[in-house]
């Protein structure tokens, strides 16, 4: 009997289902090299795999790499035509990870731009010294399939895909002051600890202020200047 690929008789087939695929990696084109290898060592505790003149391999776990910078070295364009990355998420095993990582950033100057309780998760939206919308989150439930249930389920989240706009600082008072993660979701979410500058959408300033009344600040009570100023 012939062997060739053409008839050679099938012994299995391909399934028709795998297991989902789980976010690995990223790759970032960077020309601030240093700035962005010392961010992501602040926010995640990135660490250098292989250190390449133009890649650089980073990883915070057992992964051979989680973040990939690739840069040119010069200032030249960007040969290659991209639409650039929206935003992309870590997530923190627990809110007072995510709370402290909050307060290491600060004191080197890095705030979010976007700080929000989005029901599912507390989610803090930085840009990275790139500019890449990077998101800090920590699951509101502390398990996915619980958070997953009420996502999908929850009449106040239907109503509401934002969620309450936050104020770390406060949430970190009352953390120290003994407030559990339960406590305070639950808190944030019913809007106990309202911002103090209004967050950056990074859109417009005419369309700004309407934009931020559509995702549910009260007229009146948007507070002046932004989260950071940019
Ligand atoms: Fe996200």
């Amino acid at each position: 009997m012939s062997t060739t690929a053409g008839s050679q008789a099938r012994t299995r087939a391909l399934p028709r289902e795998t297991p989902s695929p789980l976010i690995h990696h990223i790759g970032l084109k960077t020309q601030r090299r240093a700035e962005m290898l010392a961010w992501y060592a602040a926010a995640t505790n990135m660490e250098i795999v292989m250190d390449y003149p133009q890649t650089v391999f980073c990883s915070n776990d057992g992964a051979n790499h989680r973040i990939v910078f690739m840069s040119s070295g010069t200032e030249a364009p960007d040969p290659f035509h991209h639409t650039g990355l929206q935003h992309f998420a870590f997530e923190f095993p627990s809110l007072e990870g995510l709370l402290a990582t909050y307060a290491r950033l600060k004191a080197v100057g890095s705030l979010p731009e976007i700080a929000v309780d989005h029901g599912p998760t507390t989610s803090f939206y930085y840009a990275d010294p790139d500019g890449n919308e990077v998101e800090l989150q920590y699951d509101n439930f502390g398990d996915w399939g619980r958070s997953k249930e009420w996502m999908t389920t929850s009449p106040e989240f239907a109503a509401n895909l934002v969620g309450t706009w936050v104020d770390p600082d406060a949430m970190i008072v009352a953390w120290e002051g003994g407030a559990s993660a339960e406590e305070l979701h639950r808190r944030a979410y019913a809007g106990e600890f309202p911002p103090i500058r209004r967050p950056n959408l990074r859109l417009p300033p005419e369309v700004e202020v309407e934009h931020l009344l559509r995702l549910g600040y009260r007229d009146g009570n948007i507070p002046p200047g932004h989260l950071p100023a940019r």
